[in-house]
């Protein structure tokens, strides 16, 4: 996948509107319709200590995770990329799409606080390589220069 791409894309895309609904809204479409082999491409934003649902493509998705809980709250807790090939080997997984085979889970920055986290899914297991992994954190980089995240509350 050019990630290159997608990150002029994001640009692009943050020239017109710098707000977290409609920019994350956009870069879901955009995950979603650029990345082969996926079933939930989307965001998680905290709100009051936990995480809440953000824009996402796919199916419905679960509303709210605690800090610790989950490929996502683990990546929040701990502050790191979590790349899972397969899973039903991560303990306390949390499958919203009973079809989710692997995932990954980058977190989002604002100054040195996490906002939120990228979370995409795939029906395939192994489907995220780490050049995937080095991709969507550049496309994340990205996001936490042009977004606008003052409305979060962390
Ligand atoms: N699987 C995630 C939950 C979110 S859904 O994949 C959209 C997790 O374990 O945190």
């Amino acid at each position: 996948m050019n990630y290159e791409l997608m990150v002029k894309q994001v640009k692009a895309l943050a020239e017109d509107e710098r707000d977290f609904v409609p920019l994350l809204s956009n870069i879901s479409a955009l995950i979603y319709e650029n990345l082969d082999r996926l079933n939930w491409a989307g965001f998680y934003l905290m709100d009051q200590g936990s995480l809440l649902l953000g824009p996402f493509q796919g199916k419905v998705a679960c509303i709210r995770i605690q800090i610790g809980k989950g490929v996502c709250g683990t990546a929040v807790a701990e502050d790191r990329t979590i790349r899972v090939p397969d899973v039903h080997e991560f303990p306390g997984h949390i499958a919203c799409d009973s079809q989710s085979e692997s995932e990954i889970v980058v977190p989002i920055h604002s100054g040195d606080r996490v906002v939120g986290v990228l979370d995409i899914d795939s029906p395939f297991k192994n489907r995220f390589s780490p050049e995937d992994e080095a991709g969507l954190e550049k496309l994340v980089k990205t996001i936490e220069k042009c977004c606008d995240f003052s409305r979060v509350r962390i």
